[in-house]
């Protein structure tokens, strides 16, 4: 394997320090996947190098003109602190001829925005609940060609920001309210969904042209309340208390037949060809009870945190982390966008 200078691009706040020594489990969280890329990479024999940004791109450019990486590991998720401008970042990684890893600039764009990879996928008979966008500054209409139980999210961002179990509702008084929610506190175009009832998945993916997809990982709710939803919302993927709580595990999916997984395995690259995908993504999936896959949206450059679901299914596949990120090099390496 050749020895190669990487330089590990993320958010500045994120930025490891130089020495663990006094730092608690807390506060590791924030920067976990940053440090677990970045001393695997070094153990691995590779000359890794964080460059924390936030706003310059001037920094960027000097990293590049001055150490001559062989590729940016891109672990980004904001720019100016806003998501969707990560895949300008990339795009001017493509002007600055710089191999990096993930996702190219169009795949990023078109799954940032969930409304329009939905329309993307209908095109492609790809199953997604049905949805209305509800524009800011716009009233709230009657959905009359949706059902409810609806799901009210944000149609740009990430991370389940803003959901909670407030974001399903039953009637058009709740749905008003929280499409205005959403309009106020994240400042963001609504998207409103049919909610699919059912078991949630994630599956994901890696390559560019040849593509495999990794085992289906499932999130289970093993002490649910009979009335509450399985819904992911922030607190379930973030706070820990609410996780030991509601029994929150994730693991391989179990009692799905070979068929089926073959099934969802065939959807899962046909979802990443129509959003023009590279490098790796993680599918969010649903399942209903009459056995439907439904998409729910597809996250380019996924959580690549040790022990997290990614790798953990990757290494259920029989991909160790180490040749996980030496294979999302590969990738990034091999990858031929415009030019
Ligand atoms: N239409 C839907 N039906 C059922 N559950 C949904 C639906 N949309 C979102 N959810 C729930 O909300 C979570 C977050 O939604 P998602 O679209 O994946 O946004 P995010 O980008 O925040 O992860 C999902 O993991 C799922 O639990
Ligand atoms: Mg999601």
């Amino acid at each position: 394997m050749k020895r190669l200078r990487v330089l590990v691009l993320m958010d500045e706040a994120f930025v490891p320090p130089d020495s663990l020594e006094g730092v608690s489990d807390e506060e590791m969280l924030e920067w976990k996947t940053e440090y677990d890329v970045l001393t695997t990479l070094e153990e691995m024999g590779h000359d890794a190098r964080p460059l924390g940004v936030s706003d310059d791109l001037g920094a960027i450019r000097d990293a590049l003109l001055e150490w001559k990486p062989d590729i940016t590991f891109n672990l980004l998720e904001e720019f100016h602190g806003v998501a969707v401008f990560d895949a300008h970042v990339v795009s001017y990684l493509e002007l600055m001829k710089q191999p990096y890893t993930g996702c190219n600039p169009r795949g990023l764009m078109l799954a940032h925005d969930k409304a329009l990879s939905k329309k993307l996928l209908a095109y492609h008979r790809i199953p997604t609940p049905k949805f209305l966008v509800y524009p800011r500054g716009r009233r709230v209409h009657r959905p009359t060609r949706l059902h409810y139980p609806l799901l009210v999210k944000s149609v740009i961002e990430e991370a389940s920001l803003g959901i909670s179990t407030k974001s399903l509702v039953d009637n058009d008084r709740q749905l008003q309210d929280r499409v205005e929610y959403v309009h106020r506190e994240l400042d963001t175009d609504a998207l409103v969904e049919e909610y699919i009832k059912g078991r949630e998945f994630y599956v994901g993916v890696l390559g560019n042209q040849r593509l495999q997809t990794l085992p289906v990982w499932e999130m289970v709710f093993k002490n649910l309340p009979p009335d509450m939803p399985n819904i992911a919302t922030a607190k379930v993927k973030w706070d820990v208390e609410t996780q030991k709580k509601l029994g929150i595990e994730t693991h391989q999916a179990k009692d799905l037949d070979e068929t089926e997984v073959a099934a969802i395995s065939r959807l899962c690259k046909r979802i990443y060809r129509a959003l023009s995908l590279s490098g790796y993504a993680r599918m969010d999936l649903r399942r209903s009870e009459a056995g439907q896959i439904y998409v729910l949206e597809a996250n380019p450059n996924p959580n690549l945190s040790y022990g997290e679901d990614f790798a953990e299914s990757a290494h259920a596949a029989g991909i160790p982390y180490d040749q996980l990120l030496q294979r999302i090099l590969n990738l990034g390496l091999r990858y031929k966008g415009y030019v």
